[in-house]
């Protein structure tokens, strides 16, 4: 956990904002929800518990089935939860007591778990507006409808609440929040730092153990043994595979063979429970061939180019445009593609090559905050979501500030099923030059990502040691130099 003061000066700041969406007087109270336990079979044996992101932003509590109500009217925060009893002390040992743990986050009252129903009910009878967030695991969505009388459906919806607008997850606290997460205190910097050095030992891990004879199954197992023995686990299922034109898949069971590509895209999650997130390619058997060299460099040049154009006042839109037309350029001059710059970019012709966005906020979670809403947390009110392949999938487009932490993480795919069907659907407008791209169907992809900070006058790179990224230093570095 940060230090107390870290969470009492979030939920001031988050009383400020809320108190501006709603007349004083009945400004209504906010309700959050920790996870609990998911059994993995039955109800002792779950998966590793992980508590939801919002919660430990404002409460910092590391521990299954806590709740939370703020008032908003008189300022009074109360935690929810039940103290052990002698059958729990058996099996996990003495615990400390709620009240003390509410009272290490700076909360001063506290209570069972189940009166929180109490408050709700209490505030629902009064017509005072019950804020929440839109619950992002199973058992709060139902845990949610039951306290709040909402359906299981409108949990998950977001729209206005302070003016009486009907009962579904709160749009002002979902405002409220991302626009507080969205922005990284140096607390926070500090772990994604060190969960990007965790992440960067599982690639090293990774690297040295990609070897023609060896099952993919293995590397995957050496790498999260890394985070495993260093922090929290992955950050997200490690994506590890010779098919890195399927763009994530999940399959480890193929044996390593020379001459292939090897996406590796995973990152660890720290112990507080920060992320990172780094993809690299690797050849197979240590050293690309021309063909794979000219492709990855094309991804390299468009990493660097987009990293370059990081900073302040710019939108990640732009950035994730400008490198589409960087791709387009270096496609084009392998005569790939044939035509206007602009005008292919107009068409989406790289949404053919590089079918996702160019990233994502990350933080506390791998995908920050996208359980809020993904158009919410990564476009500006006066930005629209394109439909367009590639752009389509841009999951952070907003206007860069400072703290902002995003991923950069161009890559280019052979889909030869995508293919077939632009060139059957003509989607192309006449752009690709399919004839040439025959020869790439069995190709695979390359995707080349790394976490980056917007700094009050450009970027930095998180983690401390940048991973080996040019082909000359992926190659030495394969080779133990
Ligand atoms: N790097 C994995 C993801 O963005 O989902």
């Amino acid at each position: 956990m940060f230090n107390k003061e870290v969470y009492v000066r979030r939920r001031k700041v988050l009383i400020d904002k809320m108190s501006e969406t709603a007349p004083e007087g009945n400004r209504g109270i906010v309700l959050f929800l920790g996870n609990a336990e998911a059994p993995a079979q039955y109800k002792d044996n779950c998966y590793n518990f992980r508590q939801d992101s919002s919660w430990l932003y404002f409460f910092g509590i590391d521990r299954p089935l806590y709740a939370a109500v703020i008032d908003l009217d008189d300022g009074k925060e109360t935690v929810f939860s039940d103290d052990v009893e002698i059958d729990d002390i058996i099996w996990m040992g003495p615990q400390e007591a709620v009240r003390t743990i509410a009272e290490s986050v700076g909360v001063g009252a506290s209570a069972p778990y189940n009166a929180a129903a109490d408050v709700i009910s209490s505030a629902r009878r009064s017509g005072r507006p019950v804020h929440f967030l839109p619950p992002s695991r199973y058992y709060n969505t139902i845990k949610l409808a039951s306290l709040t009388g909402c359906t299981l459906d409108a949990v998950s919806e977001v729209g206005p609440v302070s003016s009486g607008g009907g009962m579904h997850a709160s749009l002002e606290l979902v405002k409220a929040v991302i626009s507080m997460r969205i922005v990284k205190e140096d607390c926070e910097i500090e772990e994604i730092d060190k969960a990007g050095a965790i992440g960067q030992e599982m690639h090293n891990m990774a690297r040295n153990n990609v070897k023609p004879g060896v099952m993919e199954q293995e590397v995957v197992g050496k790498m999260e043994g890394v985070t495993l023995g260093k922090g929290w686990g992955v950050s997200f299922p490690t994506i590890l595979s010779q098919h890195g034109e399927t763009l994530h898949n999940h399959l480890h069971d193929k044996l390593i063979e020379p001459g292939n590509l090897m996406v590796i895209d995973a990152g660890a999650e720290n112990n507080m429970h920060y992320a990172s997130d780094f993809t690299r390619t690797l050849p197979t058997g240590g050293k690309f061939t021309k063909k794979q060299r000219e492709i990855y460099s094309i991804v390299y040049d468009c990493n660097e180019y987009a990293f370059s154009l990081i900073k302040p006042g710019v939108s990640y839109r732009y950035v994730h445009l400008s490198v589409a037309k960087k791709m387009l350029e270096e496609l084009r001059a392998l005569d790939i593609v044939r035509g206007n710059l602009d005008n292919m970019v107009e068409a989406g012709v790289a949404g053919l090559f590089m079918p996702h966005g160019l990233g994502h906020n990350m933080g506390l979670d791998v995908h920050d905050m996208e359980d809020l809403g993904e158009d919410l947390v990564g476009y500006d009110p006066d930005q629209k979501r394109s439909s367009q392949l590639g752009l389509g999938s841009l999951r952070m487009a907003r206007k860069l500030v400072p703290g902002n932490v995003i991923t950069d993480e161009p890559g280019i795919y052979f889909i030869p099923a995508l293919i077939n069907k632009w060139k059957a659907e003509k989607a192309d407008k006449g752009y690709v030059n399919y004839h040439r791209l025959e020869s790439y169907y069995n190709f695979g992809g390359i995707r080349l990502e790394d976490d980056v900070l917007v700094t009050p006058d450009g970027a930095r790179r998180t983690g401390p040691n940048r991973l080996p990224i040019t082909p000359d230093d992926v190659e030495a570095a394969m080779s133990g130099e």
